[in-house]
Parts: structure tokens; C-alpha cells; sequence
């Protein structure tokens, strides 16, 4: 099996050069893992100009809109997908909370991915506060009720769902393992529920927060995580570098 990282550089690095400097030290690392399909999501901007071809190294994007015509500023799934995307995140908690998203549009974006022959990250996860309040299970059923509503067995199968507790987004906080793997066990029965063993089993489920090159393995063992959503470390070439050893050496 490989896993799957996805590297999510959210709004960075601050120009092209960087962007594709890092870019290289990737596929030099990438060079000798065998069991990793890197998935990386640039800016928008950057995205054309990464676009070489390199074993096991896909693209991503960090958003996308569900239909095309008047909406300023907004880059639609079809677009994204004639420029050689294959992945696209979905819900990230950083749009959910400051573009005040809802499951609704989230689940339209969804659709939109998959209608376009892409693979949705549909990223769900509880606030501090929601964790406090011991409401984990009901907000992450929530929004994968919502965020996946009316989408069918067949292509359920091409989701992937990042479980990324808000708090430990960003925060250096990481998340037990053994926590983790108790919140992955829960999402896979729902949607073995809902869609049956053989679908469930096809259904990647992978955790983003605070992943380092010192926890990475744990999440993808303890906690038998299908891969990681890496932020801060993934625009850190030594530290990214690290991690892609890491989990190469499992
Ligand atoms: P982080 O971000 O690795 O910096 O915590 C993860 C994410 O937001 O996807």
C-alpha cells in the first residue's frame, strides 16, 4: 500500500522562486520513496508553472468553485482539472471559519471535483471548543452527512476524508494517536453504514495537524491513518524531507 501526503502550502511561499525551488527539493526526495503518492497543493498562481511530469508526485489545488460564469475571483473544478489537477481540498477548517463556508456549498464543491474526474480532500474536524464540549463524533457526522449528501456509491469511493482536529491545526498541539485512531475507526463505520464493507474499504482516511517529521509515523501507525495532510512542515525543505524518509522507512 501507499500512503498518501498531501502537502498543503496554503498561502506561501511568498513568491514563484520559492515555490519552485521547493518544488525540487521534493522530487529529489521523492527519487527514493516507494510506498508515497505525493499529492501537492500550491496557490492558484503557482499552480502551471510546477506542472512537470515525476512518478508518484501529483497536484492539487486548495479550493475550487462548482460552477463557472459570473464569480469574481473564483477558479472553477472544470478549470482546475484543464490544468492537469488531480486532487482538490474541500472544507479546510481555515475556509469553514474565515470564508464562513457552509456543508451545503462544501457539498457542492464536492460533487463538482467528482464530476471532473478529481479526488475531493473533504476535510472535517471539531473546533477547542466543540472538543471541550465533547461534541467530537457529532460534528464530524455532521459534516460528512452534509459535505457528502446525495453522492452515490460509486463515486464515494474516489473521497478522501482528512480528519483534522482544529486544534491542532497549526498550533504545534499534536493529537494523541491513540485518540486518533478511535476517531478513524468511527468514521470509517459510518460510512460502512451508509455505503457498505467494499466501498468503506476503498475510502482513504488520512490526518492533518500539527504533523511532524516526530509524530508522522505514529499517525500512520498507531492511529492506521491511509496517509497526512502536512502544513506548516511542508514549506520546510529539511523538516519536509524528514518526514518523506520517515514514512519511506515504514
Ligand atoms: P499544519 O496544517 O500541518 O500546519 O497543522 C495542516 C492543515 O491545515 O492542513
Amino acid at each position: 500500500m501507499k500512503y498518501l501526503i498531501i502537502a498543503n502550502w496554503k498561502c506561501n511561499p511568498g513568491n514563484e522562486r520559492q515555490a519552485k525551488q521547493l518544488f525540487q527539493v521534493y522530487k529529489k526526495q521523492m527519487r527514493s520513496c516507494k510506498n508515497i503518492n505525493l499529492v501537492v497543493c500550491p496557490p492558484f498562481i503557482f499552480f502551471s508553472n510546477l506542472k512537470e511530469k515525476f512518478k508518484n508526485i501529483f497536484l492539487g489545488v486548495q479550493d475550487c468553485f462548482y460552477k463557472e460564469g459570473a464569480f469574481t475571483g473564483e477558479v472553477s473544478s472544470q478549470m482546475i482539472k484543464s490544468c492537469g489537477a488531480n486532487y482538490v481540498i474541500i472544507g479546510h477548517s481555515e475556509r469553514r471559519n474565515i470564508f464562513k463556508e457552509t456543508d451545503e456549498e462544501i457539498n457542492k464543491k464536492v460533487k463538482s471535483v467528482l464530476d471532473n474526474k478529481m479526488t475531493p480532500i473533504l476535510c472535517i474536524g471539531e473546533s477547542e471548543k466543540q472538543r471541550e464540549e465533547g461534541e467530537t463524533f457529532e460534528v464530524i457526522k455532521r459534516q460528512i452527512g452534509e459535505g457528502l449528501d446525495k453522492i452515490n456509491r460509486d463515486k464515494i469511493k474516489n473521497v478522501v476524508l482528512a480528519y483534522e482536529p482544529i486544534w491542532a491545526i497549526g498550533t504545534g498541539e499534536s493529537a494523541e494517536p491513540e485518540k486518533m485512531q478511535e476517531v478513524k475507526i468511527f468514521i470509517k463505520k459510518l460510512i460502512n453504514n451508509k455505503y457498505g464493507a467494499k466501498t468503506s474499504e476503498l475510502v482513504k482516511i488520512i490526518y492533518g495537524g500539527s504533523v511532524d517529521s516526530n509524530n508522522i509515523n505514529s499517525y500512520l501507525s498507531t492511529s492506521q491513518m491511509d496517509g497526512a495532510l502536512i502544513g506548516g512542515a511542508s514549506l520546510k525543505k529539511d523538516e519536509f524531507s524528514n518526514i518523506l524518509k520517515k514514512v519511506n522507512s515504514l
